[in-house]
């Protein structure tokens, strides 16, 4: 693609979001101006490194070397770029709200200017947007622009993700912020606008840009503890929820996605813009019961494991548990929010000795797991394990032959936490096995 009349990017946030929107835009033509205050992490950078384990992120940022710009000063991407993208952690607090320091500390950066906009990519409450042009105007920076515009990419997939959205939302009050940032995304957007892509583009105004990111995953949440609570009536009543949920699924106006039941689901996102989401509600007065069922359910379906261990092993004290994969998700290093994390401590808490392995997440778990002890491959961690339990489904679990890790086990319980493993598979290696919603028997 040719790139000489590519606007260039400065990018505020090295975190997922922000690297996968510098390289995304570097790989359609664009330079970007990266800015993270975290002075270890852009030297990083600068040698190349990569500060998280995202399928084909190194390469697209050694394929876009000069492209990329890397610093901790907010001053060569003013000089070089008018949009500037705001792409730091937005975490939760304690009372469940948005931590916002992080994007006022950036608001705060900002100097006047009548050429520059900021471009909010952090998920955000809503009503932020409208509250960082009221500091915008108190400072005297009212020719600041704003525009929402929210990142729906999955870690991953982030950058494939991010370069084929189903969709770009682009919220503004009019002038030519909005008008420029929805010229980057053109190659992605389909041809009704004016674009080669199949992406669909959403212009609206800033508050429900906010909104649709907030709702977007609070449903897609919602989705998943609706599976995980059918799965858990399918246990009590002999059905199957994979049947069901492809029985469902075929419903165009259910479709066929996240509809896996699991171990609850867990990452940076899910869990804090549902609990974001609940508390915006309730700060307005308006009390979102439905979410409130989301999290319990959530919270529930991480310890019900604990439950089907009972039942095979009576009580967990001084039994050996072995987890397979402690990611909240394949193809990830990130620990957030996971599921493992809670599994580990209540097993801990019922006496138990755990023992782990995770394809490459160890480094970042073992910190977050005291007392966890972690083996450099599957079997190792299995070894001499009561019960096994499948956390995470990376390929190479799917790949284990059952009868080795029978054979390496002293007991004979699979909990397949995520119906990675096909139960007649491992009947016939000798397990106990019970997946999640499915007959065990
Ligand atoms: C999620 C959204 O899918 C993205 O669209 C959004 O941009 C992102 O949050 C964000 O707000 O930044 P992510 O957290 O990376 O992306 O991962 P997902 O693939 O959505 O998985 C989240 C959790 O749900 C995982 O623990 C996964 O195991 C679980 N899950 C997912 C299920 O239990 N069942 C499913 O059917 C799908």
């Amino acid at each position: 693609m040719s790139n000489d009349k590519r606007e260039a990017i400065g990018v505020i946030g090295t975190g997922y979001v922000g690297l996968c929107t510098a390289v995304g835009f570097a790989e359609l033509g664009s330079e970007a101006w990266c800015v993270d205050i975290d002075a270890e992490k852009i030297a990083g950078l600068q040698r190349g490194e990569v500060p998280i384990h995202e399928p084909g992120l190194a390469e697209a940022i050694e394929r876009n070397r000069e492209r990329l710009h890397f610093s901790t000063d907010l001053a060569e991407a003013l000089e070089h770029t008018r949009l500037l993208f705001v792409a730091v952690g937005t975490p939760p607090t304690y009372s469940g709200d948005a931590d916002l320091s992080a994007v006022h500390s950036v608001v705060a950066a900002m100097p006047p200017s009548d050429h520059h906009a900021l471009v909010m990519k952090s998920t955000v409450p809503v009503g932020t947007g409208e509250a960082i042009e009221r500091i915008f105007a108190e400072q005297g920076k009212d020719g600041f622009s704003y525009v929402s515009c929210p990142e729906f990419l999955k870690e991953g997939t982030a950058l494939a993700d991010f370069l084929d959205p189903d969709r770009v939302v682009i919220g503004d009050d009019g002038g030519w912020a909005g008008d420029a940032v929805a010229d980057l995304y053109r190659p992605l957007l389909s041809a009704e606008h004016g674009g080669k892509g199949r992406s669909e583009l959403v212009r609206t105004d800033v508050a429900s840009a906010e909104m649709v990111k907030l709702a977007a995953n609070a449903f897609l949440a919602t989705k998943i503890s609706f599976i995980n609570e059918i799965a858990n009536v399918c246990e009590e009543t002999g059905a199957d929820v994979i049947e069901v949920a492809r029985g469902m699924g075929l419903d165009q106006r259910i479709g066929p996605k996240f509809l896996q039941p699991g171990i609850g689901f867990g990452g940076s996102c899910f869990p804090k813009d549902v609990s974001a989401l609940k508390q915006l509600a309730g700060n307005s007065g308006y009390h979102f019961q439905l979410l409130g069922a989301v999290i319990e359910v959530n919270e529930l379906q991480k310890r019900r494991v604990i439950g089907k261990l009972e039942k095979h092993l009576g009580s967990l004290v001084g039994k050996h548990v072995a987890l397979l994969g402690v990611a909240f998700k394949p193809n990830t290093d990130d620990m957030r929010e996971a599921s493992s994390l809670v599994l580990a401590a209540r097993l801990q808490a019922a006496g138990s000795t755990v023992t782990a392995y995770d394809p490459i997440a160890e480094e970042v778990a073992a910190e977050m797991m005291p007392g966890v002890e972690f083996a450099s491959d599957a079997l190792g961690a299995v070894s001499g394990a009561d019960a096994v339990v499948l956390v995470t489904e990376w390929d190479e679990f799917a790949a284990l032959d059952l009868a080795e890790l029978a054979k390496a086990m002293t007991g004979d319980v699979l909990i397949d936490g995520r119906n990675l493993f096909d139960p007649k598979a491992a009947a016939a290696a000798g397990l106990r096995y019970e997946g999640v919603g499915r007959a065990s028997r």
